[in-house]
């Protein structure tokens, strides 16, 4: 069978580079609003809400909003969470969501396989094998998380022809050194695919591939995803194909979140010092 220029696929390639390209190099390749500055168009946020101090973001005024010139509807925001705040969801990510049944490793409720954790969900449970979400199979979304990212998508809408959401099913995924994710489309949230998916970075960096439709419809962007970043997925950018090649070891990251550690902050910065935590959340129906 003779393959055309129609169905030749550009992700893959990219991310074989990505997974083998010097870790210096992903960060000078990946974009950045450092790196790309060009790639980024600043969106000044106009609306001041008051923020509920547990959730551990900044001032909305110290934010920083860009929409993403390389990917129609995708979203960027850096600077809205305090360091002590990522400290917090880190925490909850280690020893609260994964002590429950609906991870990789079923019961984990005593946190005994917090090493071979790979994933958790929360909310709707997202069934791999399927694809699906089940209305039954359902715990309730932790408040927090609910609050926090009504939080954001209500700024970024306001700002933005974002549409709103209700967050109603989370994935946190954890990610070792080596660890990658395949290219692929969040598409299993029935009528809910006009409403944005927002994903939150915590802990060692990431490249994060974005495509199109399909893997052919153009080269992927590399996006360097740092802890504290925040993505939306909106308009066409929702149903992209996407990807995690590369985990990259941040230098800094001790700087950035660890200074003055108490007890249990040994613990995390045992269990972060060389993973990635992403936390991202959709809204399943409409
Ligand atoms: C996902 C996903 C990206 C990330 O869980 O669907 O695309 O940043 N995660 O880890
Ligand atoms: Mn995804």
């Amino acid at each position: 069978m003779s393959t055309t220029s129609d169905d030749l696929d550009l992700f893959t390639p990219l991310f074989k580079y990505f997974r083998r390209l010097p870790e210096i190099n992903c960060f000078k390749e990946a974009y950045s609003i450092e790196t790309h500055p060009t790639l980024f168009e600043h969106c000044p946020i106009t609306l001041t809400i008051d923020v509920d101090p547990s959730l551990g973001l900044q001032p909305i005024t110290t934010w920083s909003l860009y929409s993403c010139k390389f990917s129609d509807g995708l979203y960027f925001l850096s600077n809205s969470f305090t360091s002590a705040g990522q400290r917090q969801w880190i925490d909850r990510c280690i020893n609260i969501y994964p002590r429950q049944d609906k991870t990789n490793l079923g019961d984990n409720s005593n946190n005994q396989h917090l090493a071979r954790i790979r994933w958790a969900t929360l909310g709707y449970h997202y069934d791999w094998t399927n694809k699906i979400y089940k209305q039954g199979d359902h715990t309730k979304l932790p408040n927090e998380l609910a609050q926090l990212s009504e939080t954001i998508v209500k700024v970024i809408s306001s700002n933005t022809n974002c549409p709103m959401m209700q967050p109603e099913a989370a994935i946190v995924n954890y990610y070792h050194i080596n660890s990658t994710l395949c290219a692929h489309t969040d598409h299993s949230e029935y009528d809910a695919l006009t409403k944005p998916l927002i994903s939150f970075s915590f802990g060692n960096s990431a490249v994060f591939l974005i495509g199109g439709h399909t893997k052919s419809e153009c080269k992927p962007s590399p996006i360097l995803l740092r802890t504290g970043d925040i993505i939306l997925m909106t308009g066409a950018s929702r149903l992209c194909f996407h990807a995690i090649p590369r985990i990259l070891s941040d230098p800094l990251l001790n700087d950035i979140l660890y200074t003055n550690m108490d007890d249990n902050d040994k613990v995390c910065w045992s269990y972060i010092h060389d993973k990635r935590i992403n936390i991202n959340l959709r809204q399943v129906y409409a």
